[in-house]
């Protein structure tokens, strides 16, 4: 079968995996839509509470589990139903690419735009304007969103140590220097202090709004990929002797210094040119470019902007599509290929309406929401919570605690058992909590 090559490999591959859009383009535009600090502290506490251990549990499945999605549920808990978190998983997997490719295919447009020079002599205040525009259209962004597929469909295709783990070594340090880059150059703007405040002066009334909280839990489970059994399906493809614990807790750590950064190099932006903060999903498509406009030498710090988005994109797309391909390549038998094409078929047609959302389909949604917000919304704040607490619930009622603590590979019993009631009971009583009060908030 095929496996990592090396630890290393799988590290930077769940790395690629958490670390995407969501860093990038939804940690802002929603840290800045729920007021900064505050937002940001409480995402935090459930980052190292609750998400790392959580992760821990979807690995230690899929590592001990040795199949995908569903076939290691089938593995563990045979003649059960226990199989069916991970079929959630595998639709959410698809209903997350399918909006998740569509903002993908927007920063690829924008990087080719930047690299062709048709942005260079657009003023800061026309940025609004052409992206309107640009995404009410109904050809040209499904264009980009196909080519964005096209590009993980050949990498997934090629499987585990000759597609994914190549592409991810490739990628991910390249992204992590732009990163530090981008980071240091917006500290040097005038104003950026202003950016760190919002960033980091926590407002203690805002603890108040309930939303807050489901918002900071989807946000925190969507940035780890955590809850859909895409991880799941990356630990399975471990070697025995690799140990799941400290990798584990790097890659949680990796992925929220990748979205500090990423709040440390919009927000001073943000600030020092006095934009709008709470614009939502398209704040790093207006408010950026418009950045970039006024500044020295914007156009390369805008490709490398946008090539950074793009490669964040890309390595998390890689592991939403790898999640269905796996399952129905491992569990229902098709071939790699016959998968890949499938599935990257299947999400590209649900995509399309993510896509129209923004033209012809506006008045499609509910609220203010338009199709892609109604998708996210759904898969953050409901699959992805729910995905993950099933699997606690597996890991600290159905397994014994003997069982659940080996295949966690944690190995001081004192750690071991802070993690087993962490998984057992605060995470599934905390979650329930959240979405008891947001029945009565919605
Ligand atoms: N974690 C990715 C991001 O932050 C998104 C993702 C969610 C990837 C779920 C895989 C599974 O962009
Ligand atoms: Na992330």
């Amino acid at each position: 079968m095929d496996h990592w090559k090396t630890r290393f490999g799988f590290m930077l591959a769940a790395i690629g995996s958490a670390v995407g859009l969501g860093n990038i383009w939804r940690f802002p535009y929603i840290t800045g839509e729920y007021g900064g600090a505050t937002f940001l502290l409480v995402y935090l506490v459930f980052v190292f509470l609750l998400g790392i251990p959580l992760l821990l549990a979807e690995f230690s499945i899929g590592k001990a589990g040795q199949k995908d999605a569903v076939g290691s549920f089938k593995n563990l808990a045979p003649n059960t139903k226990w199989h069916w978190t991970g079929f959630m998983g595998v639709i959410g997997g698809i209903l997350i690419l399918s909006f998740y490719s569509v903002v993908a295919g927007w920063s690829l447009y924008y990087l080719y735009s930047y690299v062709t020079g048709q942005f260079t002599d657009v003023t800061p205040d026309g940025f609004g304007p052409i992206f309107e525009d640009w995404i009410s259209n109904s050809l040209s962004p499904l264009f980009w969103q196909v080519l964005f597929l096209g590009v993980t469909l050949l990498i997934v295709v090629r499987g585990i140590k000759g597609g994914i783990e190549k592409a991810n070594v490739l990628l991910m340090p390249v992204l992590a220097l732009l990163m530090v880059f981008m980071a240091m150059y917006v500290l040097t703007l005038d104003g950026a202090w202003e950016g760190m405040k919002f960033l980091f002066q926590p407002e203690w009334s805002q603890l108040g709004n309930p939303d807050l909280y489901l918002t900071a839990l989807g946000q925190a489970f969507f940035s780890l990929s955590l809850g859909v059994a895409g991880m799941l399906t990356y630990a399975s493809y471990l070697k025995e002797k690799d140990r799941l614990p400290a990798a584990t807790v790097g890659i949680g750590v990796l992925d929220t210094v990748f979205a500090v950064i990423a709040g440390i190099m919009i927000f001073p932006a943000v600030f020092s040119f006095g934009l709008d903060i709470g614009q939502g999903p398209p704040l790093v498509f207006i408010t950026l470019p418009s950045i970039f406009a006024s500044m020295p030498m914007g156009t390369i710090v805008a490709i490398i902007f946008f090539g950074l988005l793009t490669m964040a994109a890309l390595s998390s797309a890689i592991s939403l599509l790898e999640l269905p391909v796996s399952f129905f390549s491992r569990t229902v038998g098709m071939t790699r290929k016959a998968a890949t094409y499938m599935c990257t078929s299947i999400i590209f047609v649900l995509g399309i309406a993510s896509s129209l959302g923004f033209g012809i389909w506006s008045g499609v949604g509910i609220g203010d929401k338009n199709i892609l917000d109604v998708i996210d919304f759904v898969t953050a704040n409901i699959t992805l919570p729910l995905g993950a607490i099933l699997m606690a619930v597996f890991v600290g009622w159905y397994l014994d605690k003997e069982q659940a603590i080996k295949n966690s590979e944690i190995e001081t019993p004192v750690v071991a058992n802070v993690w087993y009631v962490i998984v057992k009971y605060l995470a599934p009583v905390i979650v329930l909590l959240i979405a008891i009060a947001s029945i009565f908030v919605l």
